[in-house]
């Protein structure tokens, strides 16, 4: 490899593998400014940590990607407004919820591997990774079975657009949120007169608080379960699968020890994270290890790279399913520390579970394509291809 002489987060190299990258911030420049491009980036754990908590001065307000433009939602507000979305929404998407879904959540797995191991081939991505979240955040909020393929277009078609999609079309995603907002509107409405055991219904619910949600804020509030917690899903079962299948010993201690996977959901998770970076925008001058970052600038937190940070995990480029202490950031940490954890914990667990269960000798399909996703962001791929013997 050539030697590194600039990061830029939106190049084909870095996309395709960020983490020498990381390694050169880390050494040589903890705190980075690519002046060409005009924005920051904090590359050490201890950093981005301390970023995250000083939240005067890293604001979301201006949105949490490279652009200057948020939508309206929680996770691009600062306290006060924060606060009090965070905790009305709390009351109604709750941990005990989430554990409840458990039973469900396997069906649905097992359902889908089925269908794959029928069918005789199988690509992570198309047939589990990328299905399950949807039909899990369907199910919880209470969408009715005949509008799932809706709601998974409603799905698409929202992180086709925020996540910078080249074939973005502005008409068809002003159609889609038009279609979604009559859909939970409606919905909304017939909860409040007869409430089920469901999400909506305990979104409604909160409206009966004091400064309650508003009809909007709950559309926003949908609207970003499906932004952060579809795709960030699907990442993690896809990037675990692939280090697995790189790490073949690992793979076999999980099957000799299957109380292991909390734990190598949580190495995953770190090794290589889903979510790689998000961005903040400072609102004063700061000085991070003598050098000043000014007002206004876009600043990267990148959480893939903390992960990999020395100072705080041994051995930092090797998978180790069994890693304790795992004290990642993958998740980030403070007041945006991620709502869905609790959920995407769950759903990974699952997914490793049961293909670990019902799958054996799993292989990476070297004839068929892999592609990665194109986004500074996600990290995760499109596609991967895989070959197993039959139960
Ligand atoms: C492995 C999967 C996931 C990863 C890696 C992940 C990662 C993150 C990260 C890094 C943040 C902080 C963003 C920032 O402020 O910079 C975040 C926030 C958030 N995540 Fe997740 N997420 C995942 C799954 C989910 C799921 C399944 C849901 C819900 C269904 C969800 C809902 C949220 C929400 C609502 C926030 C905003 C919290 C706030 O602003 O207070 N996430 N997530």
């Amino acid at each position: 490899m050539p030697a590194i002489i600039e990061y830029d987060p939106f190049a084909a190299e870095v996309n395709e593998n960020p983490y020498p990258y990381y390694a050169w911030l880390r050494g040589e420049h903890p705190v980075y400014h690519n002046e060409r491009l005009d924005l920051w980036a904090l590359s050490r754990y201890r950093d981005v940590d301390a970023a995250l908590r000083n939240i005067e001065v890293f604001s979301s307000a201006q949105g949490i990607g490279p652009e200057r433009m948020s939508i309206p939602t929680m996770i691009t507000r600062d306290p006060p407004g924060h606060r009090r979305l965070r905790s009305l929404v709390s009351k109604a998407f709750t941990p005990r919820m989430v554990a409840q879904m458990e039973g469900r959540i396997r069906q649905i797995i097992r359902h889908l591997l089925d269908a794959a191991v029928d069918s005789g081939s199988f690509d992570l991505v198309h047939d589990v990774a990328e299905p399950l979240p949807v039909i899990v955040i369907a199910e919880m909020l209470g969408v009715d079975p005949e509008h799932r393929a809706a709601f998974k277009r409603w799905s698409d078609d929202t992180i086709g657009v925020l996540g910078g999609s080249p074939n973005f079309d502005l008409n068809r995603y002003l159609r889609t949120w038009q279609e979604f907002k009559v859909y939970f509107t409606e919905m909304a409405e017939r909860r409040r007169r007869e409430p089920r055991d469901d999400l909506v219904s305990a979104l409604v619910r909160t409206q009966e608080e004091q400064d309650a949600l508003t009809p909007g804020e709950i559309l926003n509030f949908i609207l970003l379960l499906l932004v952060a917690g579809n795709e960030t899903t699907t990442n993690l079962i896809t990037n675990g699968a692939l280090a697995l299948l790189e790490h073949r010993d690992d793979a076999t201690i999980l099957r000799e020890r299957p109380d292991l996977i909390p734990s190598a959901v949580e190495e995953c998770l770190r090794y290589d994270s889903p979510v790689q970076a998000t961005f903040r925008t400072t609102t004063a001058p700061v000085e991070i290890r003598g050098a000043t970052i000014p007002a206004g600038a876009k600043v990267m937190m990148l959480y893939g790279s903390a992960n990999r940070d020395a100072e705080i995990f041994e051995d930092p480029d090797r998978f180790r399913v069994d890693r304790n202490p795992n004290d990642h950031l993958a998740f980030a940490i403070g007041i945006h520390y991620c709502l869905g954890a609790p959920l995407a914990r769950l759903e990974g667990k699952l997914a490793l579970e049961e293909v670990l269960d019902r799958m054996k000798n799993i292989r990476l399909d070297l004839a068929g394509r892999r592609t990665r996703l194109d986004n500074p962001m996600f990290r995760g791929l499109k596609t991967l291809p895989l070959l197993f013997d039959r139960p």
